[in-house]
């Protein structure tokens, strides 16, 4: 059975992992950078790259030590090498490329979303077709899953991602990075009420998300409650909690209200499918995760979700792509590279 290494450096985690189909993950190491990005509120291209270059040496071999796995037992190198940041790309693919060069094996480049797209089949079986919501801090789409490595995308987002709206407002009110956690903690506190009713997008002609216009709006409703300066920039609301816990949940609410709506529209032209996963940074989410389940019990189909480790990235969820690429004849050649926009 063949033995994948797979690296993920596509963003801010230095992530590799080693994976068998028949066994599963035997190993899957991560160094998340979020330390190194908080103060800036968001990931600093030069600073991620550098630290990635720092880390993946470690970061491979305690993966290969923790699955008890030597480089000579690897029959691939998996390697996300579209879409990210270039810089940060490029290290785990030169890293790739000179280990699997040097032991002749084959290369094969994934695509990240496709990674998150099939991480809810890690240790879940799932039957195809289904419809999956991938939701993170750069990517909010609906997929039809119809196979392994066999997908068409229903909607996309147009500009910003549900996790960078999380991102973005915690921003605005000070809190820390990423937005995602605690904006569900803040929200749980007033157990999800709906207090501001920010806009709802609803353009009944297509699935695609737009989240820019909601963070606009959150924006100008705490300008109109005089809690944030326009002109210098400021939230003036420190020390308010109340209004921090109804602007987090009124926002968590309303992206709730997005994706089961959109979920609807998806099946009402997909009535086909099996199941619903939830994949993504953003998936790790319970107050979502009900939602959709409850949403997915109307229409009697279950909804499937990765562990939180496998909800953010991570390298496994590369390796299970690499390793279904790999018995499909997918390899690449050595002279694989980056593409840093699909
Ligand atoms: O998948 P991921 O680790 O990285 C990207 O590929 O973007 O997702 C990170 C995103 C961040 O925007 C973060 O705010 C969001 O996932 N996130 C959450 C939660 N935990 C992380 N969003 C909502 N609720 C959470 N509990
Ligand atoms: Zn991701």
């Amino acid at each position: 059975m063949p033995t994948i290494l797979a690296i993920e450096t596509s963003c801010d985690e230095t992530a590799a992992a080693i994976y068998r189909p028949t066994e599963g993950v035997l190993s899957s190491v991560l160094f998340s950078q979020t330390k190194l990005h908080e103060k800036f509120g968001g990931v600093v291209p030069e600073i991620a790259s550098r630290s990635h270059l720092e880390k993946i040496h470690f970061i491979v071999g305690q993966a290969l030590q923790e699955a008890g796995v030597t480089l000579k037992d690897l029959d691939a190198v998996a390697i996300t090498n579209r879409p990210g940041l270039p810089g940060s790309l490029l290290v785990g693919l030169c890293f790739g490329k000179a280990l699997a060069w040097s032991n002749k094996i084959p290369v094969i480049g994934v695509h990240h979303i496709e990674g998150h797209i099939f991480s809810s089949m890690i240790e879940n079986t799932i039957p195809f077709p289904h419809l999956c919501l991938t939701a993170s801090g750069g990517h909010t789409s609906l997929y039809r899953v119809n196979g392994y490595g066999d997908f068409t995308t229903l909607g996309t987002t147009r500009d910003d991602a549900a996790g960078e709206a999380f991102d973005k407002i915690a921003k605005l009110m000070e809190l820390p990075y990423p937005g995602g956690p605690v904006i569900e903690q803040l929200a749980r506190s007033v157990n999800f009420g709906d207090f501001f009713s920010y806009p709802r997008t609803k353009d009944p002609h297509t699935l695609d998300f737009s989240f820019s216009g909601l963070k606009t709006a959150v924006l100008y409703d705490l300008v109109a409650r005089g809690a944030y300066d326009l002109a210098h920039k400021r939230f003036l609301a420190t020390h308010d909690e109340d209004l921090k816990k109804k602007v987090a949940s009124s926002l968590l609410v309303c992206i709730g209200d997005i994706f089961v709506t959109h979920l609807e529209r998806a099946y009402r032209n997909n009535p086909d499918v099996q199941a619903v996963t939830f994949v993504g940074g953003v998936a790790c989410n319970q107050y979502l995760r009900d939602r959709i389940g409850e949403w997915a019990k109307t229409k009697n189909i279950s909804l499937f979700f990765p562990a939180p480790r496998y909800c953010t990235d991570n390298a496994a969820m590369i390796a299970f792509v690499g390793s279904y690429m790999l018995e499909q004849g997918k390899t690449d050649s050595y002279t694989l590279d980056i593409q840093h926009r699909t």
